[in-house]
């Protein structure tokens, strides 16, 4: 795992876009997965400011989403499709049938998982899953206790995440099932972008990057994944035991980089 520390919010917000907008400018039909949630939310602005600026199109860009909760109509100002509207493509110049959420209100739950699959295959895959993390360690809607070969499907959340989640939505009452990729899913993408920040994230994230891989701390399967980046604030990283070696790492690699390019960049794109 690559792990940047950045001093704030808003540095791993420009970081996170810089590398969406690199795999653009390479890749102009890249598929992104994308997530819901507080932390990429400034990312996402980020990445309309670069758009409006002409330095990105997402003309030819797919979408693929985490999750959506199961049972809320599609214009529910609650579901993630209204959120992904608000926070990103209402602003920007994708195609609507190339942003994909799964189906939340198939009559056959059971279906949604296959077909979401199946789709995300037919566009080539994903390039680029962007992740935030949950307090227990869920990454999508994957609860601890996730198979970690787990597919796209529904999902009972815990208490906690409803919690979470609620503050976030007002008063209306939100389902307690959601579809969501599965570990398998997302350990398919090419490359996996997770970001934490805040006080909140440190056990989380610790868990995540130094824990043993189980199925209790989801994201601990990242660890298993062969090209993430974890970008951090100082607050989400305050409990990592080698976050000074992860400081050092960067500076080093930022040489290398800057002296022989970047070996996984030339790979994602001959993919
Ligand atoms: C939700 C989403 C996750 C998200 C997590 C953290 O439950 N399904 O994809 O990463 O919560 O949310 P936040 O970024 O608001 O802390």
């Amino acid at each position: 795992m690559e792990v940047l520390i950045l001093e704030d919010e808003t540095a791993v917000a420009i970081q996170g876009a810089m590398l969406v907008v690199e795999l653009i400018e390479k890749k102009s039909n890249a598929v992104l997965g994308l997530a819901t949630g507080r932390t990429p939310i400034q990312l996402y602005s980020n990445l309309i400011n670069y758009y409006k600026q002409g330095r990105i199109s997402f003309e030819h860009i797919q979408t693929f989403n985490l999750d959506e909760y199961y049972g809320l109509s599609e214009n529910h100002p609650s579901n993630f499709r209204q959120f992904m509207q608000r926070h990103l493509f209402d602003h920007i110049d994708i195609e609507t049938t190339n942003t994909h959420l799964p189906n939340s209100n198939s009559n056959n739950p059971r279906l949604v998982g296959p077909a979401y699959e199946a789709l995300i295959k037919a566009s080539g895959g994903i390039d680029l899953q962007i992740l935030g993390i949950g307090r227990n360690g869920h990454i999508g809607f994957n609860e601890p206790s996730s198979s970690l070969a787990s597919r796209t499907r529904i999902k009972t959340l815990t208490n906690s995440t409803l919690q979470d989640n609620q503050l976030g939505s007002g008063k209306e009452e939100l389902p307690d099932m959601a579809i969501t990729m599965g570990i398998g899913t997302i350990m398919d993408a090419r490359r996996v972008l997770l970001l934490a920040v805040g006080k909140n994230k440190a056990t989380p994230v610790r868990n995540a990057v130094e824990g043993p891989i189980s199925s209790m701390s989801p994201a601990s399967a990242l660890q298993a994944h062969q090209y993430v980046t974890v970008i951090l604030d100082e607050d989400a990283a305050s409990d990592l035991k080698l976050r000074d070696y992860y400081r050092w790492v960067h500076l080093k690699s930022e040489d290398i980089k800057a002296k022989y390019g970047n070996f996984y960049e030339i790979d994602l794109l001959e993919r």
